[in-house]
C-alpha cells in the first residue's frame, strides 16, 4: 500500500491500496477535535491517522510513504542521529517541481520510516484532481489549470499515456491566488493597517497573507456589493501595467500587495463601498481566468481546475458557462486538504501503475465520533433562520 502523507496546514494521510483504490483519506481537523487547518506536529499525528482509517492491521513501516512536498523545506538533509522533532527536518520534493519519477529519501526515525518518497506540491494537487475524475477511467487527455495561495497559475496539459504526462502549457499571471485574501486586508470587513504596514517597510514576511478563512467569507461578502464596469476596466489596466513591468525574484505576495497598493489609487475609488470595489476584483479576477483558459484550451476540450482558487464556487460556475470548455472536473478538495491524496497518487504512478484509480468515494475518512453535548439548560436548539438571525444581529 501507498500512504500519501501532507504534514503542513491542512495536515492528512491518504491510503491507496495494492488494487488502486482509495481505501482511506483524512484530515488531522477531522480528529480529536482539533482547529481548522491544522498541521502536523510530531511523526505520531501519521500514525494516528493511519490507525483510524484503519486497514486491517498493517503495519505503517511496511508501507510505501509519500510526503507532499513544501517550500523551503528541501534543503536540508536529514538528520544523521535518526532523530527528529520537527517536520522542517524532512528533506522533501520542492512546491512547484514537476518531476514525478520516483523520488526516494532515506528514512530520518530510522525506527519509524525505513524509506519514504516525495513529490512536489504542485503534481499533487495535478495528479489527485486527474486521478479522481472521470476522465481518467479512460485516459482521456485533459487540460487542468492549478491555482493556489503559492503557485502562480499555471494551465497544465495531461496526457497519461505519455512519459511525461504533465506538460506546463501557460503561466498565466504573475498574481497567485493569495490575492483573494490580500484584497480583504485593504477593503471590507477583514482590513489590516498592520500587515500593509509590514509590506510597506518590506519587513513582515510571514504575515504577507490573509487567514485561510478570509477569501471565502469575503466570496459571501462581496454579495454585499455589485461589480462596476469602471472599477473592473481600471483593475484590468492596473494588473497589465504590473505584470509588465514586475519582477518575480520580489518575496511572495508583493505582487498582490502592489497591485493592491494601484487600485486604491484609482481615480474616485473612494466613491464606492467596500464591497463594490471587492466585488469588482472579484469580477476582474473571474474574467481574467475566463480569457486565460479561452486563449490556450481548445473549445469542447476537457478541463479540470484545482489548487485552492477552486474553491470559488462562483469562478467554477462562471468558467463552467462562459470559458467554451467541454466537460469540466474540479475535485471536492481542490485545495490543500486534497494534498495526501495527491501525494498518494504521484506515488502510485511512479511505481510503475496507470495514472487512475480503480475507485475512491468521498466517504472513505474517520468514522465521527458520538460526542455532541448533553443537551441540558445551557443549549438551545435554533432553525438555520434563528440561527442566521442571532449571528447577524448578536455577533
Ligand atoms: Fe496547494
Amino acid at each position: 500500500m501507498i500512504v500519501g502523507i501532507k504534514y503542513t496546514h491542512d495536515a492528512g494521510v491518504a491510503i491507496i491500496n495494492d488494487d488502486g483504490e482509495l481505501v482511506g483519506a483524512s484530515e488531522l481537523e477531522k480528529v480529536n477535535n482539533n482547529g481548522r487547518y491544522t498541521k502536523m506536529n510530531s511523526l505520531s499525528d501519521i500514525e494516528l491517522l493511519y490507525r483510524l482509517l484503519s486497514v486491517g492491521g498493517h503495519r505503517l513501516s511496511d508501507q510505501i510513504l509519500s510526503i507532499d512536498g513544501w517550500t523551503g523545506h528541501n534543503k536540508n538533509p536529514a538528520s544523521p542521529n535518526g532523530t527528529i522533532e520537527n517536520f522542517n527536518d524532512f528533506l522533501v520534493a520542492g512546491y512547484q517541481n514537476l518531476n514525478v519519477n520516483k523520488a526516494t529519501y532515506k528514512g530520518i526515525r530510522q525506527t519509524f520510516f525505513q524509506n519514504y518518497e516525495s513529490y512536489s506540491h504542485l503534481l499533487g494537487h495535478v495528479y489527485g484532481s486527474y486521478m479522481t475524475s472521470p476522465f481518467s477511467e479512460n485516459g482521456e487527455k485533459t487540460f487542468v489549470l492549478v491555482s493556489d495561495g503559492g503557485i502562480l497559475p499555471t494551465i497544465f496539459y495531461v496526457d497519461p499515456e505519455e512519459e511525461y504526462k504533465v506538460i506546463p502549457v501557460k503561466k498565466i499571471s504573475k498574481m497567485s491566488a493569495s490575492i483573494y485574501g490580500v484584497m480583504g486586508l485593504y477593503f471590507g470587513p477583514f482590513k489590516n493597517q498592520d500587515i500593509i504596514k509590514g509590506v510597506q517597510n518590506h519587513s513582515e514576511k510571514n504575515v504577507l497573507l490573509a487567514g485561510y478563512d478570509v477569501p471565502g467569507k469575503l466570496m459571501s461578502y462581496i454579495g454585499l456589493g455589485a461589480p462596476s464596469d469602471y472599477l473592473v476596466s481600471e483593475i484590468a489596466e492596473a494588473n497589465l501595467n504590473l505584470d509588465r513591468v514586475y519582477n518575480l525574484e520580489f518575496f511572495r505576495g508583493m505582487y498582490e500587495h502592489t497591485l493592491m497598493k494601484m487600485i486604491c489609487k484609482i481615480p474616485d475609488i473612494e466613491k464606492y463601498s467596500d464591497a463594490d470595489i471587492l466585488h469588482s476584483i472579484h469580477t476582474y479576477l473571474e474574467k481574467f481566468y475566463i480569457e486565460e483558459i479561452r486563449k490556450v484550451v481548445p473549445e469542447g476540450f476537457n478541463f479540470i481546475f484545482t489548487g485552492g482558487a477552486a474553491l470559488n464556487i462562483k469562478w467554477n460556475s462562471a468558467i463552467r458557462a462562459r470559458s467554451g470548455v467541454g466537460e469540466m472536473y474540479v475535485p471536492p478538495f481542490p485545495n490543500d486538504s486534497g494534498s495526501a491524496i495527491g501525494a498518494a497518487c504521484c506515488s502510485y504512478v511512479a511505481n510503475g501503475n496507470p495514472m487512475r484509480l480503480t475507485k475512491w468515494d468521498v466517504y472513505c475518512g474517520v468514522e465521527f465520533n458520538d460526542n455532541s453535548p448533553e443537551t441540558d439548560k445551557f443549549f438551545e436548539f435554533m432553525s438555520p433562520y434563528d440561527l442566521g438571525k442571532f449571528i447577524a444581529i448578536e455577533i
